[in-house]
Parts: structure tokens; sequence; C-alpha cells
């Protein structure tokens, strides 16, 4: 995960004065519309993870995009030219599990087969909204990239207020208010108190939030998560006061009392990293490259197999 994120550092770079707002996302991403799939708690397995594809991956399957997009095998069933594991998986690893993970409230990417919150043949929930929109109902329609509402998210970044926010989502960077208010928290010991509650919580977010507009951080940063879990920054173990950054290991994630020593100060203030101390936050997935773009449209061509 570290490798591919870090291989991922230069477009992201390219990708911030291209980025939108997280204002220009719905704000009830969980409500009103049916069929979203409830949220359950903190579950969830780690998203992102173990078997991310690194350089040599991607490097293959441009390869494969390039020579699979036009023709497409149609009619060949069995000797589909997009694996799905192969090609599809690492894509989606690297872009779109940090949000649309197993147990959480959006559709599943992680596991994209599961047969009511998976992305295969689940209903779009910004068509239901909006049915006048004449949206496509599908997020993957198997066999037809035209009926498949993915198509719209991650290849038209001119989305129309009726289809919701481009995918992968990009995320604001924290106001000044914002950057000062943690820094004040921090000064004054990092506290669980009102004032975390009042001011610092609801920056980084909370599990009710996961994966929905509210909060900066804890859409990644999540219970059970590889990266600290900001839902509960004090948890002795998986949290991030008092623990040592991976990153950077002679300064603490947070330092009660010294913003200085405090790698999450760097990391929200910080336009740009060494590679080593990997990417500012909230860290924004890049767009996807127009190869994996076609790649996955030949993908959803071939059936949207599971192969
Ligand atoms: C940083 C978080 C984040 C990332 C990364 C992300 N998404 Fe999303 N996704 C969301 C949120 C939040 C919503 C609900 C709001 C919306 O549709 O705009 C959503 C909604 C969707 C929907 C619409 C589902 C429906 O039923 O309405 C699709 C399809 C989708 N994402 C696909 C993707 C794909 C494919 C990727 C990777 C290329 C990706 N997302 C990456 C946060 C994210
Ligand atoms: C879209 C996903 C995402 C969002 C949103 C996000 N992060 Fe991260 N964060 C990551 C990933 C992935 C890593 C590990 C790789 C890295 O450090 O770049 C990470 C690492 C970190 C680290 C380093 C931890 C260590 O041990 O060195 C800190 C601190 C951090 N994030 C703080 C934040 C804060 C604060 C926010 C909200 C303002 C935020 N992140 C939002 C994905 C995200």
């Amino acid at each position: 995960m570290k490798a591919l994120l870090a291989s991922l550092a230069p477009l992201v770079t390219l990708a911030l004065p291209l980025g939108c707002s997280a204002d220009d996302a719905p704000t009830n991403v969980t409500g009103g519309t049916a069929g979203t799939p409830s949220a359950s708690g903190s579950g969830g397995t780690a998203a992102g993870g173990a078997g991310i594809g690194g350089a040599g991956g991607m490097d293959g399957i441009s390869g494969t995009a390039a020579g699979g997009t036009g023709s497409g095998g149609m009619g060949t069933a069995g000797m589909a030219s997009v694996s799905y594991a192969r090609d599809i998986k690492p894509i989606f690893e690297g872009s779109c599990v940090y949000c649309h993970y197993t147990g959480g409230i959006l559709i599943d990417i992680a596991n994209p087969f599961a047969p009511t919150t998976g992305l295969v043949d689940s209903a779009n929930t910004w068509a239901m909204a909006h049915p006048e929109a004449n949206l496509p109902t599908r997020n993957v329609t198997p066999g037809n990239p035209d009926q498949s509402f993915i198509m719209t998210k991650i290849g038209d970044p001119n989305l129309s207020p009726s289809a919701g926010a481009f995918m992968p989502w990009n995320i604001a960077r924290l106001t000044d208010d914002e950057v000062s208010a943690i820094r004040q928290w921090i000064t004054a010991g990092a506290l669980n108190d009102a004032t975390y509650a009042a001011t610092v919580q609801p920056i980084f977010g909370t599990p009710q939030m996961l994966g929905t507009k509210g909060g900066k951080c804890t859409y990644c940063h999540f219970p059970n998560g590889e990266i600290p879990n900001l839902a509960d920054p004090f948890d002795p173990t998986t949290g991030a006061v008092g623990l040592e950054s991976e990153r950077v290991s002679s300064l603490k994630v947070i330092e009660p009392g010294n913003p200085d020593q405090s790698f999450l100060m760097t990391k929200v203030t910080a336009m740009s990293l060494p590679q080593a101390q990997g990417n500012p936050m909230p860290f924004r997935p890049a767009p996807l490259p127009a190869a994996e773009v076609a790649l996955i449209k030949q993908w959803i061509v071939e059936g949207a197999l599971n192969n």
C-alpha cells in the first residue's frame, strides 16, 4: 500500500489544481436515497492493504488497455481479454476502496460481486433520487458500459449535480480555521474533552459519518483501518494521540502539548512532502488515467466477470 501511494504521489500533485471542493458533493449521502446499504457501525475490513499492485502491474495494465478497448471480446465467452483479478482489482484497490470498503455505507468496491452491497448490478442511488436526469439505473450493467453509472462517475469530470461527485472523490484541504483549531487543541494537551468534541471531532469525523461528507479524515482513517483511526484518536493502540508516527519515527502522530512535534500538523499543512513522508492530508486520490478508464469499460463490455 505504501509503495503504491508513493508511486501515485506525482499524480496526486498534478490533480491538485483541478480539484473540486468537497462542497460540490451531495449533503445527504447516507440519507434519503432508498437502497443505500445501511451503515454497519465500525465494521468492515481494512480497505486497501495487501495485494495492491505495484508499478509492474500498472505497466501490464496499460499494455492490455491499449490492445483491448477497440473490438472487444463480445461473444467469445470464456475468452475475455480483461481479467478482473489481474487488471481491474488493482485499479479499484488503488483508487476506490479507501472509501468503498466492505462493511461501509457506500457500495462495496473491495468486494464488487457481493449480491446486494457490491458494485456490480447494484442500483444507482442517484438515478433513484433524480429520475428526471435519465441516469443509468445500475452502477454496473454487465455487458453495457453506456448503462453503467460507474462510467459516468469516472469518465465525466463535469457531472451534473444530480449525478453527485466525480470519482475518485476529491477532498478539500483543511481551511486555515480548521488547522488552527487542531493546533490549539494539541497545544492544550490533545484532550478528549468538550473542546475536542466541539471543534476538532467535526473536522476528523466520527464513525457515524464514515463515507459521508461530514468530517475530512474518517473516510479513510476509520476503525480497524491500517492507518491512524481518527474516528477515535485516543485509542491507545490504533489512534493517534501519543502514538509513534509510522512515517517519521522521531515524531508522534500527535504529541500532546506540542503541535510542532506532531506529524499530523505537517500532514495537514504541507502542500507537498518528501516521498518518505507520504501524501499531504486529506489525501486526494488522483483521477484515473485514461488507460484505466478504458480497461474498466472493456471489463464491463465483456460482462463484468469475476474472472
Ligand atoms: C474519498 C472517498 C471516495 C473514493 C476514493 C471513491 N469514492 Fe465513490 N463515492 C464516494 C461517496 C462519498 C459517494 C456518494 C456520493 C456520490 O455519489 O457522489 C460515492 C459514490 C460512488 C458511486 C455511486 C453509487 C450510487 O449508487 O449512487 C459510484 C459508482 C462510485 N462512487 C464509484 C467509485 C469508483 C469507481 C471509485 C474509484 C475510481 C470511487 N468511487 C472512489 C466516495 C469515494
Ligand atoms: C482519502 C483517504 C484519506 C483521507 C481523507 C485522509 N487520509 Fe490521512 N492517510 C491516508 C493514507 C492512505 C495514509 C498512509 C500513507 C501516507 O502517509 O501518505 C495516511 C496517513 C496519515 C498520517 C500519517 C500517519 C503516520 O503514522 O505517519 C496522518 C497523520 C494522517 N494521515 C492524517 C490525516 C488527517 C488529519 C486527515 C483529515 C484532515 C486525513 N489524514 C485524511 C489516507 C487518507
